[in-house]
């Protein structure tokens, strides 16, 4: 800390850090327009001119030293500040009563009262550029347009989607989309940074306009005639007059909009924001303080929540009566699922019913959910769906390092030398996290290699990408693992001292020479050689991975072969190190932390381990069942077999999702009774006896789990739509049927008590949750948490991790001569998986209308393909009708469905070979014959979806340029950079 004055009085300041956080900090009002703590100084406004030592600087470019004297109110200062706006003001013109912006935080409302400013010295110009309305989501108006360059900083540097430029020697500069495309045409993909950080009414989301104000939602000639009749007042009242009445506006505002918290429904980074509403409409999504993800959202978090108030909500329960359902009252369906559990229950045994979580419901409910078949019904036949994608990294985690769950934060994917990224689509996937891969990569310096069968946005962007064969990463991983042993490369320092099992590992990767691995992975010798040089040079390295790892029959040990690296590179136990999973759904690690799995209760401690059991029996007073129950996969072959007779599950489109989707689904046709609970008719519900509504995550309190073992909760934004209800309080209507004498008032006591019972999560409570306050577990009693998992020690007795052998098998679906190509497949980057939620907001559908099938330019060729072509794709399980998109994305006779499709789900094709450590199913190896069809029709990604863009990347807003203008001066005249 040092000493410095700030008009005359001193302060403590942090050395080097910016004068305008100091200066915010201590409270000193100073105007600043460009400046924002998340986008650092893009010094386009030099409304922040204050007086350090004699010379005019920025204070948002100018950092503090010992003893500085800064005056922002000297008369030089002062004249700067005003000068620099007035020139600001020409670029906007005031209407704020009438604007939607009109909110309480538009910068420049905020900086012309400020600054007392009462008349526009430089009159308002309009620019020669129409509004651009081509984008679903926002529009852009060049006239309100201050050039303050947020939004180009956001998109160039955060977000990293390099679609934004301002053409500053222009005579007339504006914001550019790819150098000057429409929005919809350019490579947008709208993530909406540009928007959130826009300081006035310029970038707006379609969903304020017209409904945020009391007057902005009047007819366009008699807005424009206020606005005329404001402009007129403006010589005489100055503006001082005017703001005053938008002031009161605003207060009458701020009480029909509400501003609540949530965390995002999607993907599993966590993004968290403020909704606004009007009643039942959401006026926009405001992210700013979410710990996770700041400003950052993408287009789902952003955009996608037209599933809210779709018309095609299910908002009655349903009960089927002669092969057709029919509206029932909710004491009638409740009454109707009770009965039949436990009819079933007395005719067959407990052991004959099954219960599904749901990864996009809260922890309570996932807790609730297990209770209910554990300690009501009295089976451990309980899952969720991490069992399709994440069970293999947890099991690879927990065979290595002891806990399953990402080893730091993604502000450890930040700061490490060097990310390594293995079958995932980050960027598509989970876009957050990529923006930051991205902004590390491209402004620190930070090294990225990426395996992946696709040369996806990550792998264009990777320093090396790597195209392994099919099913072969655990080779080239271990093969540079013996590489590095074998050299000298590996940590033995750390392994020394951190490490079990060295010797019967070394002897495991015996097999694996550079030679055998170029063989059967197919990457060059010279090229392996170069990765393994890379990890071992880098200062710390992170490995993320993702479906395209553990989706196949090997998923859990090349999981391992992920932690064995980074345990013999000392990739362990450091900021900027570890592994890191990258969960999918939005609660998918909380749903398995929670005990929705058959062999786990609450935070992960076994069923069958007596100590525990007698824990959760004192606590719910029952006796618990002491052996394993099925989990998902094992659910469906035991219904085929007739053991299994009912399920009651709830949001979760298993018939979907799951793979070798025909038999799922005729397993379900099968069961005497079926419950589903969505927010949705879903295809789950046709197979279903009783339907109940429940309700999505705005309309419900509880919290959620992200990737990063973030803990945070979410409020209710929206009352349940009529006849629907929080799934929380259906599972427990549905229990209390039963007989449990449940009484929970609100999630916050389910939460309380998980807390109890579970030392994992020991000092969770709402309190420490409260607002945009998060824990990331283990949370010991006091509340401490873990950003970084393992810092004194491993999760296992001696506190030493362990490397675990393995051997390589190769993948269970093979191509042949009848089925010839291989389909990968996964989700993309405007839908959620297989879209129940994301077709129903109309812009998505917009951008992606429909699934498809990549296919490579060569194989195109080949079979007389273009971008429209319909083909039918057969597997050996099934077979869909599908468009065809030719992209060199895919290479050869690699193909790639997304997973977006209700009526053609990729899922039909898949099989029911399984990763035996996990049983999670092998979605990534299939084999598929492809028939060319006759029928030709649009290329299914319209020209609007942004992979069609042409971005333009360049170091951030460049204000040099501005600068260089022969129009601009300093304002101050006599402006000097410290
Ligand atoms: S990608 Fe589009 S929405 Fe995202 S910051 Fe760039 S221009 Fe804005
Ligand atoms: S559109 Fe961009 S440059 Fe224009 S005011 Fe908004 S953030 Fe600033
Ligand atoms: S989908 Fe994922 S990345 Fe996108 S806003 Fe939601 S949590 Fe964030
Ligand atoms: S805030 Fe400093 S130049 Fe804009």
């Amino acid at each position: 800390m040092v000493n410095v004055a700030i008009d005359g009085v001193i302060q403590k300041a942090e050395q080097n850090e910016l004068l305008v956080d100091l200066i915010n900090r201590t409270g000193t009002s100073l105007p600043h327009v460009c400046y924002h703590p998340q986008l650092g100084p893009v010094q386009t406004c030099d409304t922040c001119m204050v007086e350090v030592g004699g010379k005019l600087v920025r204070a948002c470019a100018t950092r503090v030293a010992d003893g500085m004297s800064i005056s922002t109110k000297s008369a030089w200062a002062a004249a700067a500040q005003v000068e620099a706006f007035d020139r600001i003001l020409s670029n906007h013109m005031l209407y704020c009563t009438v604007c939607d912006n009109n909110n309480g935080n538009c910068t420049v409302h905020n900086t012309t009262k400020l600054l007392a400013i009462e008349h526009q010295k430089i009159p308002f110009r309009p620019k020669p550029y129409e509004v651009d309305n081509t984008n679903p989501f926002y529009r852009y108006d060049p006239d309100q347009c201050i050039l303050c360059g947020r939004c180009v900083e956001a998109c160039q540097n955060v977000e990293v989607n390099e679609t934004l430029s301002i053409n500053w020697e222009d005579p007339n500069p504006r914001v550019l989309w790819d150098g000057g495309s429409p929005i919809g045409e350019s490579s947008c993909v709208s993530c909406g940074h540009c928007v959130t950080v826009c300081p006035c009414n310029a970038l707006m989301e379609k969903t304020m306009l017209g409904r945020a104000g009391f007057f902005t939602g009047l007819r366009k000639p008699t807005l424009s005639g206020m606005i005329d009749i404001v402009k007129g007042i403006e010589p005489e009242t100055g503006y001082g007059a005017i703001l005053q009445v938008s002031e009161a506006e605003e207060a009458m505002r701020e009480h029909r909009i509400r501003k609540t918290k949530t965390v995002c429904t999607y993907c599993g980074v966590g993004c968290s924001f403020d909704v606004w509403t009007k009643d039942r409409h959401i006026l926009k999504i405001a992210p700013e303080h979410g710990p996770a993800n700041g400003i950052s959202t993408c287009v789902k978090g952003k955009f996608g929540w037209g599933h809210i108030n779709s018309e095609d909500r299910l908002t009655t329960p349903l009960i089927r009566e002669a092969g057709k359902f029919r509206a029932a009252t909710w004491d009638e369906a409740l009454n109707f699922v009770a009965r039949r559990l436990s009819e079933m229950k007395a005719k067959s045994g407990p052991d004959s019913l099954a219960f599904i979580s749901s990864s996009k419901c809260t922890n309570e409910e996932s807790y609730l959910m297990q209770k209910l078949a554990r300690a009501v019904m009295g089976t451990n036949n309980v899952d969720n769906c991490s069992r399709y994608c994440q069970s293999p990294a947890t099991a690879g985690l927990f065979r290595t390092v002891g806990y399953g769950g990402d080893s730091g934060s993604i502000s450890d994917m930040e700061k490490a030398g060097l990310v390594l990224i293995i079958g995932s689509n980050t960027a598509e996937s989970h876009p957050v996290i990529a923006a930051r891969v991205k902004s590390a990569h491209k402004l620190n310096g930070q090294k990225l290699i990426v395996s992946d069968l696709r040369e996806n946005e990550m792998a264009r962007r990777a320093d090396l990408f790597l195209h392994p064969k099919p099913g072969t990463d655990l080779v080239w991983l271990s093969a540079i693992s013996r590489y590095l042993l074998d050299n000298g490369l590996a940590h033995m320092k750390f392994l020394d001292q951190w490490v079990n099992g060295l010797e019967a590992y070394r002897k495991s990767l015996e097999p694996f020479t550079l030679e055998f691995a170029s063989r059967i992975t197919g990457l060059p010798e010279e090229t392996l050689r170069r990765v393994a040089h890379t990890i071992a040079e880098a200062e710390n390295t992170c490995i993320l991975w993702a479906m395209g790892v553990t989706q196949h029959t090997q998923g859990s040990d090349t999981s391992t072969a992920i932690s064995n690296l980074l345990l013999i590179t000392g990739n362990y136990m450091r900021p900027g190190t570890g592994a890191y999973p990258l969960r999918g759904h939005n609660n998918v690690q909380g749903a398995s932390d929670h005990g929705a799995m058959p062999n786990m209760l609450p935070g992960y401690q076994p069923v069958d381990d007596t100590e525990v059991r007698k824990r959760f029996e004192a606590a719910w007073k029952v006796k618990l069942p002491s052996t394993k129950g099925l989990d998902n996969h094992q659910m469906v072959e035991a219904i085929h077999q007739g053991k299994l007779k009912a399920m009651y599950l709830f949001g979760e489109e298993m018939s979907l999702v799951d793979s070798n989707a025909n038999y799922v689904g005729d397993a379900f046709a099968k069961l005497d009774f079926f419950a589903v609970q969505d927010i949705f008719f879903s295809n789950t519900c046709r197979y279903a006896d009783v339907v109940l509504p429940g309700a999505p995550s705005l309309e419900k309190e509880g919290t959620f789990t992200s990737t990063e073992r973030r803990i945070q909760r979410l409020y209710e934004v929206l009352e349940p739509l009529e006849g629907c209800r929080p799934d929380w309080k259906i599972v427990q209507d549905i229990a209390n049927r039963l007989g449990a004498g449940w009484h929970y008032q609100h999630p916050s006591e389910v939460m309380d008590e998980i807390a109890s019972l579970t030392p994992m999560f020991a000092g969770v409570n709402y309190d420490r949750l409260e607002g945009y306050k998060s824990l990331q577990w283990p949370v010991a009693a006091d509340g401490t948490d873990h950003p970084l998992l393992y810092t004194k020690s491993f999760a296992f007795p001696d506190g030493k991790a362990r490397l675990f052998p393995v051997s390589f098998l190769p993948a269970s679906d093979q191509p042949d001569a009848n089925f010839d190509l291989h389909l990968n497949n996964g989700r993309l980057l405007e839908h959620f998986h297989e879209g129940n939620l994301t077709y129903r907001t109309e812009g998505i559908r917009e951008k992606v209308p429909d699934t498809f099938v990549e296919v490579s330019p060569e194989l195109a060729e080949e079979r007389g393909i273009q971008s429209g072509t319909w083909v039918q794709l057969v597997s050996r399980y099934g077979q869909v009708r599908v468009r065809a998109l030719v992209t060199d994305r895919v290479q050869g006779r690699e193909l790639y469905m997304p997973m977006n499709s209700v009526e053609s789900p990729v899922n039909r094709l898949t099989s029911s070979h399984i990763d035996p450590v996990t049983n999670t199913p092998a979605f990534k190896e299939t084999s598929v014959h492809l028939n060319v069809l006759p029928e030709v029709g649009e290329s299914p990604l319209p020209r609007a979806n942004s992979r069609f863009g042409h971005p333009t990347p360049q170091q951030g807003v460049e204000v040099e340029r501005k600068w260089k203008r022969p129009d601009y001066a300093a304002p101050g005249n006599g402006l000097v950079q410290l």
